[in-house]
């Protein structure tokens, strides 16, 4: 149900980065358990890999994933529901992952589509994804996350529109709103993610982490711890080889050679 590959950074001593795709193209890409099983287990083992700098998760060009798999849960009762964790219990993996993950979204990314891109580190969308959260239309509401990640986004009002009246959300709202990072044309969208991901794979893993890690607790903590973390976090990274390399070649005019120690 995925296809996952590893690409190379490009530059001396660059880490690779891992690229998986989803894909269900028939159901376009809707997310059923044997999906979300491989992707759970491509991004723990992307994760542990010392040689991986980040992973892009992307769909195809006419759906990132439109949803939790309707056909699997339209027999489901609470109990089966609730004692299978339904949709859940990958997508604490997710969160679980240390390294940088990009979402790279063209098409639909709809339901559990959404709330997936929502749960990588940041969206690059194409001017042709269309976000949303239709679940209402079904009888039932988000279930991973899209009732909280949404408003923690894109704010009240429209996290509220979406969840209620079932509209989609076009590339450029999306972006207007804050919930992607970037938008491209969708012909670029896999150059756009691939230089996003080479970046990262040129920097020192460590301080990567560092700054998601740190960039996360701005959602988990109030203000002043938050700042605190960052700052604890900060001061640590002077005791790596990276921090001595990054400086040193800065002012020696040279490319840093990090060794991720
Ligand atoms: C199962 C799905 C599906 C889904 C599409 N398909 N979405 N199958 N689960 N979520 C299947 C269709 O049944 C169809 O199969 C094929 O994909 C193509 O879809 P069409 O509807 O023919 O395409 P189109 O007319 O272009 O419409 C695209 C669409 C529509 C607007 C995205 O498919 C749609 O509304 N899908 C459902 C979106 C949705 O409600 N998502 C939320 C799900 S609940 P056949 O065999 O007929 O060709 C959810 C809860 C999350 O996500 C809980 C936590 C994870």
């Amino acid at each position: 149900n995925i296809l996952v590959e590893t690409r190379a950074g490009t530059g001396e001593g660059a880490l690779s980065y891992g690229w998986i795709t989803l894909n269900r193209p028939k159901a376009l890409n809707a997310l059923n358990d044997a999906l979300m099983d491989e992707l759970g287990a491509a991004l723990r083992a992307f994760d542990a890999d010392d040689g991986i700098a980040c992973i892009v998760v992307t769909g195809s060009e006419k759906a990132f994933a439109a949803g939790a798999d309707i056909s699997m849960m339209s027999t489901f009762d609470y109990a089966q529901a609730y004692r299978g964790n339904l949709i859940s219990r990958n997508w604490d993996t997710l969160r679980e992952v240390r390294k940088p993950v990009i979402a790279a979204v063209a098409g639909f990314a709809l339901g559990g589509g959404c709330e997936l891109a929502m749960t990588c580190d940041l969206i690059i969308a194409a001017d042709s994804a269309k976000f949303g959260q239709p679940e209402i239309k079904l009888g039932i509401i988000p279930g991973a996350g899209g009732t909280q990640r949404l408003p923690r986004s894109v704010g009240k009002s429209k996290a509220m529109d979406l969840a209620l009246t079932a509209r989609m959300m076009d590339a450029a709202e999306a972006e207007r709103s804050g919930l992607v990072s970037r938008v491209v044309p969708a012909a670029e969208l896999q150059a756009e993610a691939d230089k996003a991901a080479q970046a990262m794979c040129g920097f020192s893993l460590i301080a990567l982490m560092a700054a998601k890690e740190s960039v996360n607790r701005a959602y988990e903590a109030p203000l002043t711890e938050g700042l605190l973390f960052e700052r604890r976090a900060f001061h640590a990274l002077f005791a790596t080889d990276d921090q001595k390399e990054g400086m040193q070649a800065f002012l020696q005019k040279r490319a840093p050679k990090f060794t991720h120690r």
